[in-house]
């Protein structure tokens, strides 16, 4: 009680000494105090140490949560059920569960945790960004200067070109793989939409020589997230938007250098700083310039993308 009678703000009810919910700041709880340990405890001598206290830790975290939100057995169940129809939902053409994830901003933390190290330097390679749940592997391998744009898309036309770099020495790397993909001017990858021919805007391309390459598609589109399963019911649920600013995706592989996933933004997306997915980095927002006198494209991109080698001692 305040000196007036009134109850301070935050006040946690008292019953016997112990707080009324599952809060532990000061060492007692009303839940077993020795139940979190019992369940970490029952780990096997045989489990690989990196389970181990992965698990550990996620079992201590899950256990806190539960009881800092005293979770009733509803909630709980709602929340497994929101796992299992994200599993349901998915197959080889759709990833419900990662999307679930990529709500909650965890692939972005990942990545930006998998590549601190890297971001730490102070001559920066291209930034990564998440590889979403859209990719396919094997996409069609196009010559140079080809188009992946299959169909009559009436979507705006890019040239996109530029190098692929070794970020060390500047030098250009011959024959890298730049896998490709983005959605039409629908908004909806070929995978989500029937009337899309079958890897439409998707694409394999190998650099030069020179580290050079060049290929048309798509200036992108925004577009909002898969909004019919549990990742949708979870934005509502949090009263969020659903929308990703228009992008591009890649993924950079050469012999060795570390694989390069990630993507470039269009600046004029008026969503560029809001996306839903957390996934923009300013490194990686572009401007598409006017082309003129090309028939095959209204824009263009010059894009380098500086590749890590596996010798880099000082990245991780
Ligand atoms: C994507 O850009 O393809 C994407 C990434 C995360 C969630 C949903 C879509
Ligand atoms: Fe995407």
């Amino acid at each position: 009680m305040s000196a007036n009678g009134e109850q301070p703000v935050g006040h946690v009810p008292q019953e016997n000494g112990l707080r009324i919910n599952g809060d532990t700041t000061n060492g007692s709880s009303r839940f077993d105090p020795d139940f979190t340990d019992s369940v970490i405890n029952a780990t096997g001598p045989k489990t690989n140490p990196r389970v181990k206290s992965v698990v550990a830790s996620l079992i201590r975290h899950m256990h806190d949560f539960c009881r800092e939100n005293e979770i009733t057995v509803t909630e709980f169940m709602a929340g497994v059920d929101m796992l299992n129809r994200a599993g349901q939902m998915s197959d080889e053409k759709r990833n419900e569960g990662l999307l679930l994830l990529d709500v909650l901003g965890i692939e972005t933390l990942v990545d930006e945790i998998t590549h601190k190290v890297v971001s730490e330097a102070h001559d920066l390679p291209t930034a990564t960004a998440v590889l979403g749940p859209f990719w396919r592997k094997d996409a069609p391998i196009y010559k140079m200067g080809e188009s992946i744009v299959q169909n009559s898309d009436d979507g705006e036309r890019a040239l996109v070109h530029g190098k692929a770099l070794d970020f060390d020495t500047g030098k250009p790397i011959a024959n890298a793989e730049i896998d490709v993909w983005h959605t039409g001017s629908n908004g909806l990858y070929e995978n989500q939409d029937p009337s899309q021919p079958d890897m439409n805007l998707r694409g394999r391309f190998y650099t030069n020589d020179d580290g050079s390459y060049h290929f048309y598609c798509l200036r992108p589109t925004r577009y909002p997230i898969p909004l019919d399963g549990p990742g949708g019911q979870l934005l509502e649920l949090l009263d969020r938007h659903p929308y990703r600013p228009a992008h591009i995706h890649f993924i950079l592989s050469a012999e060795g250098y570390k694989p390069l996933v990630t993507q470039i933004f269009d600046r004029r997306d008026e969503y560029i700083d809001n996306d839903t997915v957390f996934a923009v980095k300013d490194s990686l927002v572009v401007d598409f310039k006017q082309r003129n006198g090309d028939e095959k494209a209204e824009f263009e991109l010059e894009y380098d993308f500086r590749l890590v080698g596996f010798g880099a001692a000082h990245r991780k």
